[in-house]
């Protein structure tokens, strides 16, 4: 059933990892740390007949999380319910290998009855994998926003270039073709590209560019310009609007995109290129296209209706972001997902050539009969570079090892854990308890510390530090510190005797050092002082070096570097700083104590923050570094807020670790600035309040 054109498809896709050395379970350390709400994605492409009259079909298989699909141009889908139909060919990102590659899938239907089966909806067979950019190197990075000219050109963001400056953003727009694996980078150097889209010829691609301004630390919606370039090469690359994300071709001089609007509302435009390239950014006429009263995102545009956008949407009744059809002639939205599941979120449309589809991903089984998901991920192993660093994504927060590796202990928020380092034996220690941050005791066995209380409160908010013995029939807590003025992020000096944290006690947020096993009644020192915060303090293997995170360099300002300092007080010195705003947090050391990992928004943003959940920090990634500052590397490649790394002295078999427990799965946010207050907030902009 494939036509010519369609062969070479089946050559494609995905990158291949380097295999770890087994070599590295004998010399080898861990790195555990957390991606805010990421373990409970179960993400899955789905499809709509884009009038609605039929059933919505489940395009991926169920595996892992997968999104940004993309129906490829050539494929006319006709009815997949009926006999014999055409497969349908999708494009799309998924993370089942330990960071996001690249998939084509065929999509089919065996009969007249449609069987809704995993095993039948896809077929593997045509999948194949191909080196992208990086490949040969083994480089790890983020691979994004798929879309393919012809049938042998992939166009895709990856983050495989550092930029070498702080604080700005690897995301640059990459072509592969896939019968050489000829990859070019089409992104000029020093600039971020987001979210790109092929024109219906595959001449032009427009992109969301941070431009040469770079990344402000923005979150809620990116300052960035849309400029077109020649797909080709990246030759002929002009600004066409101002302000502007999310770019896509209605034809080969239409550009719909997404932007917020003065008035607060997000809202699809089109802009309107004259006929002949080049031209400038003045020539380019734009228009509204949604109504204000709602928020309208990430748009489709329909190749042959040319009054048809598809957008996903954010309705002033309604806590869930869902996928419309909107009519540019008669201005009305015709509603479609949350017909079929209403209680989940939806993201990112997309369309076919036909226009006969819609595509988009949710979370599998939420909202729809509220199906459960069998598995979850207790650990799971991300790829890295480096064979002798084994690491993991944990779902929980703050984790810590034992000082022989053997065990992890982590906090739930809400709840207190402790589990064996390869997954068993995990259980609650006290169910509820808002605990965060934990460092295991060095020399008395089962004993752990955490601090109790609310987390991001002021200097005088009741937070206690406390040891606990875990292996106790009923856990025993020991409350460590007096005032309760915000004592948090015990680290135990290396002989056991000394626990470091940091208190609010002096009204500023500085380190003081007390009694290991009594407490503040044991003796306390203050470490640091001064009208700013010191917080996050971990003590170093070899017992002569405390490294925290600070804002000293502009307090108040919310931009925190990392700092280390002798336990006696002397030695203060600067570890790093990301850019001059940047934020680096969670220092820990490495077992040997030559290296630390940290998180930062040392690499900017790597996506459009809207196409995603809801993240505080999407520009948190996970790095290492030596003491003194070189051999800086980045080890999670992604655009979601990955914080509170740990690192343990064993290597742990680099292999997923599942555990079933009785949570509610995709229950996380949609970005908050699109949340019913920030509706109130604009209702009052726009009463000049
Ligand atoms: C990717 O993960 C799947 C399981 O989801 C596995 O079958 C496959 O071998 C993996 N591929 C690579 C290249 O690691
Ligand atoms: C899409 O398909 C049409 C018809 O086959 C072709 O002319 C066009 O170049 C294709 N566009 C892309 C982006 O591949
Ligand atoms: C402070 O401690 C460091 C190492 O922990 C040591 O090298 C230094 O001599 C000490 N300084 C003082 C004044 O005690």
């Amino acid at each position: 059933m494939l036509t010519p054109n369609m062969k070479s498809l089946n050559l494609i896709i995905c990158y291949i990892f380097l295999i770890i050395e087994s070599s590295a379970a004998d010399t080898g350390t861990t790195i555990i740390f957390t991606t805010l709400g990421r373990s409970r994605y179960a993400f899955d492409i789905f499809t709509l007949p884009i009038d609605a009259a039929g059933e919505e079909l489940q395009l991926t298989d169920g595996n892992s999380v997968n999104f940004n699909g993309h129906f490829i141009n050539q494929t006319l889908i006709v009815n997949p319910t009926v006999a014999d139909p055409l497969p349908i060919h999708l494009l799309y990102v998924t993370e089942r290998n330990g960071s996001s590659s690249i998939y084509i899938d065929s999509v089919s239907y065996p009969g007249r009855n449609p069987v809704r089966k995993r095993s039948v909806l896809e077929t593997e067979s045509t999948r194949t994998q191909h080196r992208l950019v990086g490949g040969s190197g083994g480089r790890i990075s983020m691979k994004d926003r798929p879309s393919l000219v012809g049938d042998d050109l992939l166009i895709y963001v990856s983050t495989n270039e550092e930029t070498g400056v702080g604080r700005t953003s690897w995301a640059a727009v990459y072509s592969t073709q896939l019968s050489t694996g000829l990859t070019r980078r089409l992104t000029p150097k020093g600039v971020a590209d987001f979210s790109p889209a092929v024109s219906p010829s595959g001449l032009w691609t427009a992109v969301a560019s941070s431009g040469e301004n770079g990344w402000g630390g923005e979150v809620d919606e990116l300052s960035t310009d849309i400029y077109v370039f020649l797909t080709q090469n990246g030759a002929g690359r002009v600004k066409v609007v101002e302000h502007g994300g999310w770019p896509s071709w209605g034809d080969d001089s239409t550009i719909y995109f997404h932007r917020r609007g003065d008035d607060g509302w997000w809202s699809i435009y089109a802009a309107i290129l004259p006929q002949n390239m080049p031209f400038a950014v003045d020539s380019v006429v734009t228009r509204r296209i949604t109504p204000p009263g709602l928020h309208s995102f990430t748009p489709a545009a329909s190749l042959t209706k040319k009054n048809i956008i598809v957008v996903a949407t954010r309705r002033p009744d309604s806590d869930y972001r869902h996928i419309e059809i909107y009519d540019i002639a008669s201005g009305k939205f015709q509603e479609l997902t949350r017909l079929v599941a209403p209680r989940a979120h939806h993201y990112n449309p997309f369309i076919s050539p036909d226009s006969l589809w819609v595509g988009y991903h949710r979370c599998r089984g939420a909202g729809n009969n509220g199906k459960k998901i069998k598995h979850d991920l207790f650990l799971e192993n991300l790829k890295t570079e480096k064979p002798d660093i084994s690491l993991f994504r944990i779902d929980g927060s703050y984790p810590s090892f034992s000082r022989d590796g053997n065990r992890i202990t982590y906090v739930g928020l809400p709840g207190l854990f402790v589990a064996n380092s390869d997954g068993s034996g995990n259980r609650e220690i006290a169910s509820g308890i808002s605990a965060f941050s934990t460092a295991w005791d060095p020399n008395r066995k089962g004993v752990i510390y955490t601090s109790i209380g609310p987390t991001f409160a002021s200097e005088d908010t009741r937070v206690d530090i406390y040891s606990v013995e875990v292996d106790a029939d009923e856990p025993l807590f020991t409350k460590l510190t007096t005032g309760g003025q915000n004592n948090a992020f015990p680290s135990v000096s290396p002989d056991g005797k000394w626990v470091v944290f940091r208190s609010g006690r002096s009204g500023h947020k500085n380190l003081y050092i007390m009694n290991a096993v009594h407490g503040e009644k044991g003796g306390l020192t203050q470490l640091t002082n001064g009208p700013w915060s010191d917080t996050m303090c971990n003590w170093s293997p070899d017992g002569d070096w405390i490294a925290f995170a600070s804002d000293r360099h502009s307090p108040g300002s919310g931009s925190f570097a990392l700092y280390m300092i002798h336990p006696n007080g002397t030695g203060l010195r600067n570890l790093i700083h990301s850019g001059s705003a940047g934020r680096t947090n969670h220092p820990w050391f490495s077992p040997d104590g030559t290296h630390i990992v940290f998180t930062s928004d040392y690499a900017g943003v790597s996506a459009e923050p809207i196409s995603n959940p809801h993240h505080y920090q999407p520009y948190g990634d996970i790095f290492t570094m030596k003491l003194d500052g070189s051999e800086l590397t980045r080890l999670t490649h992604n655009a979601y807020e990955d914080g509170t790394p740990t690192w343990g002295p064993r290597f742990i078999t680099p292999k997923n670790v599942e555990w079933s427990i009785d949570v509610k799965k995709c229950s996380f946010e949609d970005c908050h600035w699109l949340a019913i207050t920030n509706r109130l907030d604009t209702a009052k902009i726009q009463c000049g309040g």
